[in-house]
């Protein structure tokens, strides 16, 4: 189905259930990976709701994305034990290589760091990109 389907079928799940907006924008983004620019008005239609208040919820909350990400979400561990085993120059590394990395503290991996999330996933001891398994990444 069209991703335009798709978020009318998901819409009409959650019509009529009070506070839905924000489940229902996570369904979206779990399905596309992101919430689509035209998923606004279908989203604001179902849910009785405007525009404006649907659009200020998907830019207000930093987890929904109006844009596909590049690659998997990478979140790197930025924290004092990763830092002394070069989570720093990994960073740039990473960059170069074009993953992009959100910065978090401490993922209970110190001892084998530096440590990262990819989707959820913990893994130790990144030296670069194909450590991530980022290459297969869907959608790009
Ligand atoms: Fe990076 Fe703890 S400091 S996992």
């Amino acid at each position: 189905p069209s991703d335009a389907a798709l978020v009318e079928t998901l819409a009409a799940q959650y019509a009529g259930t009070r506070g839905a907006l924000l489940p229902l924008l996570h369904a979206i983004q779990h399905a596309l990976g992101h919430v689509p620019g035209e998923a606004v008005p279908l989203v604001a239609h179902a849910l009785n709701l405007s525009r404006a208040e649907v659009h200020g919820v998907v830019s207000f909350y930093h987890d929904f994305r109006d844009a596909p990400a590049k690659g998997r979400v990478v979140k790197l561990c930025r924290a004092e034990a990763c830092q002394a085993r070069g989570a720093d120059a990994l960073a740039e590394t990473l960059a170069n290589e074009g993953v992009a990395s959100e910065p978090v503290y401490c993922l209970g991996l110190c001892a084998s760091g530096p440590a990262a999330l990819v989707d959820g996933r913990p893994v130790a001891a990144v030296a670069c990109a194909a450590d991530l398994d980022v290459a297969d990444a869907p959608g790009v």
